[in-house]
């Protein structure tokens, strides 16, 4: 059977996220191996060139699931159709810069960039914010898109899900594969809170496993919430290709589904659950089916999740204070 092929539309496509990324979109991991998909490159007029580079690279895999690469610099063109878009193009805090001045900065990306999600794309557009600080860049661009519904507006926590998996496979020498149900609450920021009091290693409570609450608060939660900032140190640069992987397993999880049994997180626009104040775009547990997520209820959350849980989204709620002073929202 002949499929339509799926618009995606990468931006920020010539910087090192998306050189990991447009490969494997390519290949057939955002949405699957029987899916075949066109590219909409959007870079900023100064790097278009370099995406018409990364564009020959992919022309020269021949990719059997890439059917057209467009590039530009115009988001009108770029969102025309799409139905799914990864914005990961971003302005990085410069030396000196507030935290005021880069919200600024990049509410100047993703209003327009909502706005043209908003005009141009395809009805049933998902789109995932990777590009930091992705929370509240979601939100930005989510209220410049009225007429798209604002559940379509995500922001990356997956890389954090993975990370988290990771070191607690580690902890307790387990699988990566025997780990379950672990959640990111709240901000993609250093006030993330990884929660492993419903996770599962290979079936068992993992809290009770690793019964080490030292090792949890001074170690596992420092570890998973700075490790963006421990890579940017050991390689001279921010996460690359395990945000695109992650970036990947979001899109692919949202659309095909979580597997039995377990949830993922997802920066999500809150509903009130959980005590997340409506509308901030922050990190749940969810289960996703038939391309839809919700969130998993009637979780027990302790007075040691509590409080973290209240002190990110406490910064969640500060930035989009910020944000609506600036009148982006
Ligand atoms: P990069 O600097 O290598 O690339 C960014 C690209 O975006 C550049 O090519 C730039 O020209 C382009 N760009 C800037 N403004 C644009 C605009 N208005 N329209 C289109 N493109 C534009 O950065 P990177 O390493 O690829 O990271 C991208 C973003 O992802 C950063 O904000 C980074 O902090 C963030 N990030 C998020 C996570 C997460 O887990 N959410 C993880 C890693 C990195
Ligand atoms: C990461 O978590 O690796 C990034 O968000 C870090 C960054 O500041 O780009």
């Amino acid at each position: 059977m002949t499929r339509t092929p799926v618009n995606v539309t990468v931006t920020g496509a010539a910087g090192q996220i998306g050189y990991a990324l447009l490969f494997r979109i390519a290949s057939g991991h955002l949405l699957g191996a029987d899916v075949p998909v066109k590219l909409r490159l959007l870079e900023i007029p100064q790097a278009v060139k370099a995406a018409e580079g990364t564009a020959m690279e992919l022309d020269d895999c021949a990719f059997p699931l890439l059917r057209g690469i467009e590039i530009t610099d115009d988001a009108e063109v770029a969102f025309d159709g799409t139905n799914v878009a990864l914005l990961v193009g971003a302005r990085p805090r410069a030396k000196g810069m507030e935290r005021g001045d880069l919200l600024e900065a990049n509410g100047g990306i993703f209003k327009p960039q909502g706005k043209a999600i908003n005009d141009r794309a395809a009805d049933d557009v998902r789109v995932l914010v990777v590009g930091n600080p992705a929370n509240t860049n979601a939100l930005i661009a989510q209220a410049a898109a009225p007429d798209v519904p604002a559940e379509r507006f995500t922001a990356m926590t997956r890389l954090d899900h993975n990370r988290a998996i990771s070191q607690l496979a580690k902890k307790t020498g387990s699988a990566v594969s025997d780990i379950r149900k672990l959640t990111i609450w709240g901000n993609h920021s250093a006030t993330q809170y990884p929660d492993i009091f419903h996770a599962e290693v290979a079936g068992k409570n993992a809290a009770e496993t690793v019964s080490d609450e030292q090792w949890l608060a001074d170690e596992f939660i420092p570890t998973v919430a700075k490790r963006g900032a421990a890579i940017i140190d050991a390689r001279g640069a921010s996460s690359a290709a395990s945000a695109a992987n992650a970036a990947l397993d979001h899109v692919f999880t949202w659309v095909n589904g979580t597997p039995e049994g377990d949830w993922t997180s997802m920066g999500i626009p809150s509903d009130g659950s959980y005590g997340v104040p409506e509308g901030l775009i922050s990190s749940f547990p969810v289960t996703c089916a038939g391309g839809a997520y919700e969130i998993v209820q009637g979780l027990e959350i302790n007075d040691f999740s509590r409080g973290r849980i209240d002190s990110s989204v406490k910064e969640l709620s500060e930035e989009r204070d910020a944000v609506r002073g600036l009148g982006l929202l």
